[in-house]
């Protein structure tokens, strides 16, 4: 039984396959619309989403198969005390497949010791996002066709943003990828990525703080939001939150075919003023998140 905790629980040639399938299901949905019948997936999530959550439901029904769950803490029996292993030991008499997401760190890593069915890391704390990843990654390979040969500029909350922990891991197998830290010195992403992943793959980085100076190089532009929950003082959120706002006046140099990304929800990051220019790609993520999220789907349960 296979679970996916962490984006390296997927081999490269795993994620090709889901790409593929992934861009199939896009192709031919019809083929697909009883794939799951009679399967039922839980979505336990112990802290708020819109997109991870409704996307995995919609998936699941597009696959002809049933969804049960909750979308707070506060409406399970987390609230009376329950633990995450009884909570998932539970709920896997349920459903044949767990998606979870928890504010705290490792939590879907125990959940998956603990459960008798698989169990998808659906964002835990400021740690990981292996479906959002799937999603850029996703995104990328339809916009740009490629993972090698890329410059990528992660910027604003690389310190908290457990989207772009995820994906500058899977980024990082790729080859001749470059990529570019923007972040106020406050939000700086965590040495042991630093260390662990892009030294560990020989991956050329540089870190700055001025989005604008960087802008020529980039292929892609992953904004973030700062992450507001993760603070423990609200001073110094105020102070950080509108330390990257991308208006079409930072778009000036930028290249013709800049991939604009964000996993969204957006607060003040990226202005709307760049919703209809052709660069931005956020809300093809959300959609493309659902495709991939089949795929998913579709592997863990063993579904031909
Ligand atoms: N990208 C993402 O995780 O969005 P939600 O928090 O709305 O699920």
């Amino acid at each position: 039984m296979r679970s996916l905790i962490d984006i390296k629980d997927l081999s490269i040639e795993e994620i090709d396959e889901l790409i593929v399938k992934a861009n199939d299901i896009i192709e031919n949905p019809k083929k697909y619309a009883h794939a799951c019948d009679g399967l039922k997936l839980a979505t336990l999530f112990f802290e708020p989403s819109t997109r991870t959550r409704l996307s995995f439901e919609a998936a699941m029904y597009e696959l002809g198969g049933n969804v049960l769950g909750f979308s707070e803490a506060q409406s399970s029996s987390a609230a009376k005390g329950e633990s995450v292993s009884d909570t998932v030991k539970t709920v896997s008499c349920y459903a044949d497949i767990i998606a979870m997401r928890h504010p705290k760190e490792g939590a879907p890593l125990v959940a998956s010791r603990k459960a008798s069915v698989p169990i998808i890391n659906a964002g835990d704390g400021g740690h990981n996002h292996p479906t959002q990843t799937l999603t850029d990654l996703l995104t990328i390979h339809r916009e740009k066709g490629r993972f090698d040969n890329l410059t990528i500029g992660f910027c604003g909350d690389l310190k908290f943003g457990r989207t772009v922990h995820s994906l500058i891991e899977a980024i990082s197998r790729y080859k001749n990828i470059k990529v570019v830290l923007i972040s106020p010195v406050e939000l700086k992403l965590p040495s042991y990525i630093k260390h662990d992943v892009l030294r560990a793959h020989n991956i050329e980085y540089v870190q700055t703080t001025n989005l604008e100076e960087v802008m020529p190089t980039l292929d892609i532009l992953y904004m973030t939001r700062v992450q507001r929950e993760r603070f423990f003082n609200e001073d110094d959120y105020v102070r950080l939150k509108d330390s990257y706002i991308l208006t079409p006046e930072k778009l000036v140099n930028a290249k013709e075919d800049l991939c604009i990304m964000h996993p969204l929800p957006r607060v003040n990051e990226i202005s709307t003023e760049i919703d209809n220019d052709s660069r931005a790609c956020y809300f093809k993520q959300v959609l493309n998140g659902k495709f991939i999220r089949m795929a998913l789907i579709l592997k863990l349960l063993g579904v031909e």
